[in-house]
């Protein structure tokens, strides 16, 4: 029988840290990770087969949920005729005119196989379109590995191996701050290529930004000739049809997906006017490639996706219910715990957090006992048969899956818990 201590100990002796990426491996909230072998709909199943409501979903692909049926036909279908082409197929050209036509201001299209490819890409065209060096970006936003923007402030490096020549064109402001926005574009603006933003910053916490801060963004590039990427790889598709650009009426130059339009395939594309994206290779002088670029498993789980949640006109319910639940169990930990939470939504993504004097509206304003009351609630709802992410600054999803029905039994079991553990 499979036990998650041996897989655990065989893990650590074969792969780094016994994880493929950082945060799955439980090091922010203690204790050893388990290993799932099944999902469906809103549910997972570890290995010796108990079941766990999701909220974690992948980090973001699985608005439709775990192995939706209308995903898993098209996967079949693909599985029988094709596993990957590297050569013209109409399957990616799909799924570009389908976005292309949601969102008509990204006049053109390039797929690549991750967020992080995405985002690398569009900063080396980026830097060609307007022969500037200069990068900006803001504390807390994440965009991918990529080594000139694992740049924690004023270009220091972020992490080991990162060289300062390849951090030092690369600028970090604080998020909300108008002030340092001017000052920068004053000294620097007619040197910057490009200032790159998580419109809905979801990757320190869900840190919903004033439409002031990023118009103001948005008008100091125009102004100085930089151009403007809007990372939408976690809220392209998630937060409604038209992303953060919908909902800001901001159109950014460059913009970056990801995750859901895979459809849990590895896709990622950026995307932007015309001009700019003319400038890729073989045409254009800028080179970028990728021998599984548009695998047609992403292109049709992600055209599928998109188009379901198109029909259903999923976001308004989904938004409404995350809504809901986030009231109820809020008032159910404030119930039960000593902790004083103060949980936000934004459309189906939603945050545990505490409550603070003020809006959480950069980084600095997270309290920093953040992490370790967020560890005590992880494990409590782990117990439960409910899975979080495994980060305090990871934020939560809902589903289309994540029914009212769904949500009841989650805010059931939870309920059961707290009324049996001594007060935290
Ligand atoms: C906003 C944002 N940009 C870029 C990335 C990198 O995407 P990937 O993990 O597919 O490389 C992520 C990943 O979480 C992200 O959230």
């Amino acid at each position: 029988m499979l036990n998650y201590k041996d897989l655990w100990k065989r893990s650590l002796a074969v792969v780094p840290s016994g994880v493929h990426s950082p945060v799955r491996s439980f090091a922010s909230v203690g204790g050893e990770p388990i290993f799932f072998s099944k999902a469906k709909g809103p549910y997972l199943w570890d290995i010796k087969g108990n079941k766990y409501i999701d909220f974690c979903l992948a980090f973001g692909p699985l608005i439709l949920g775990h192995c939706d049926p209308e995903i898993s036909h098209v996967i079949k279908e693909t599985a029988e005729n094709a596993d990957c082409f590297g050569a013209c197929e109409p399957y990616s050209l799909a799924l570009a005119e389908f976005i292309n036509r949601e969102l008509p201001f990204l006049e053109k299209i390039r797929f690549v196989s991750s967020g992080t490819e995405a985002v690398m890409s569009t900063l080396r065209l980026a830097r060609a379109a307007t022969k500037r060096e200069y990068v900006l970006k803001f504390e807390g936003c994440y965009h991918g590995h990529v080594d000139s923007l694992l740049v924690r402030a004023g270009s220091i490096p972020d992490s080991a191996g990162v060289t300062k020549i390849q951090s030092q064109n690369t600028f970090v402001l604080s998020l909300d701050d108008e002030n340092s926005l001017e000052e920068f574009f004053q000294k620097n603006g007619k040197k910057l290529a490009l200032a790159i933003i998580e419109p809905l910053p979801a990757n320190n916490g869900l840190v919903v930004q004033r439409h002031s801060f990023l118009q103001k963004l948005a008008d100091l590039c125009k102004q100085y000739g930089a151009l403007l990427c809007f990372d939408e790889v976690i809220s392209g598709f998630r937060v409604a049809r038209q992303g953060m650009a919908g909902l800001t009426g901001i159109q950014a130059d460059f913009t970056c997906l990801g995750k859901i339009i895979g459809g849990g395939f590895p896709v990622g594309a950026y995307c932007g006017r015309q001009e700019l994206m003319d400038l890729l290779a073989p045409e254009g002088p800028v080179y970028q490639a990728g021998t599984l670029s548009a695998n047609p498993f992403g292109m049709r789980a992600g055209l599928a996706t998109l188009e379901k949640c198109k029909r259903d006109a999923i976001y308004e319910p989904l938004a409404e219910l995350t809504k809901d639940f986030c009231q109820t169990l809020n008032t159910l930990l404030n119930t039960y715990t000593n902790l004083n939470w103060d949980l936000i939504s934004f459309a189906s993504l939603f945050w545990l957090k505490n409550k603070t004097p003020e809006t959480i509206r950069s980084i600095s304003a997270i309290p920093k006992e953040h992490q370790q009351n967020y560890a005590k609630i992880f494990h409590l709802f782990l117990d439960a048969g409910i899975y979080l992410p495994p980060s305090g600054f990871e934020v939560c999803f809902l589903s289309l899956a994540h029914t009212a029905e769904v949500l009841d039994e989650a805010l059931e079991k939870i309920k059961k818990k707290l009324r049996n553990q001594s007060i935290i």
